[in-house]
């Protein structure tokens, strides 16, 4: 890859910035000064130096994002603001996308990457990767609302859901519930509730897998996945293979 994009993927500025680097001749690769951004190099051979650091190269990005309302999932928008608009220009290099969608007022986990393998796994449905929510309800949620979400619940367009688990945490004109789904069609957790006559009207995503959000972590603030959490990711990725 290019040395001057390979510079500005690991954290050292703007391709703008890069260049100054360059030319202010703070880089080496294998212990040549090397002024020229366009040459090409090889992250997993070539020793690359900038002001007598070594240059890690990383090419995935993980990243735990406690998303806020407001904000929709994708990369770029015209005239919404994006997840992806919510991380740095550093992060931004990684062209990470969202793992899933959240609704524009649904807020909690996602996880953003470009690591396309595993967002397939995360998201397949094959995987049965669950999805637990905690929501507020208009309406009074009952027992009977359990037994009907665990038999799957028939959708308006006519779609029969997989189990999921509904815990009502409080029952009353508005009722707080945690429901865990394993299947993420659009929509899902506010159709489910239209399905049985009520109305969800906040919504927040507490965990995907074995990845839960970080109680530190306040809206509209993200961070790299632990050791822990990229492992259980990476663990993903090898069942597959
Ligand atoms: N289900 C929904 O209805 N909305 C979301 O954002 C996620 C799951």
């Amino acid at each position: 890859m290019r040395l001057d994009k390979l510079l500005a993927n690991t954290g050292f500025g703007s391709r703008k910035d890069v260049k100054g680097l360059l030319k202010k001749k703070q880089v080496t690769v294998n212990d040549l000064v090397q002024k020229d951004g366009s040459v090409h190099v090889d992250p997993a051979k070539d020793i690359i130096i900038v002001n007598g650091k070594s240059v890690q190269y990383q090419k995935y990005l993980y990243i735990m994002l406690h998303k806020p309302q407001g904000c929709i999932s994708a990369t770029v928008d015209d005239k919404e603001r994006t997840v992806v608009d919510l991380l740095s220009e550093s992060h931004q290099h990684f062209n990470p996308f969202p793992v899933g969608r959240l609704d524009k007022d649904t807020e909690g986990l996602l996880l953003l990457t470009n690591d396309g393998e595993l967002a397939h796994q995360l998201t397949s449905p094959k995987k049965k990767i669950k999805k637990t929510y905690a929501a507020r309800v208009s309406g009074l949620v009952t027992d009977e609302d359990i037994v009907l979400f665990k038999r799957g619940i028939v959708l308006e367009d006519g779609y029969k859901t997989k189990p999921a688990e509904l815990i009502i945490l409080q029952a009353g004109d508005i009722s707080e519930i945690e429901l865990t789904i394993t299947e993420g069609k659009y929509h899902q957790v506010k159709r489910m509730f239209e399905a049985v006559g009520k109305k969800v009207t906040y919504l927040k995503r507490l965990s995907m897998g074995e990845l839960q959000l970080d109680g530190t972590l306040i809206k509209g603030e993200y961070r790299e996945l632990t050791e822990e959490e990229l492992s259980y990711c990476l663990s993903l990725k090898k069942e597959k293979s």
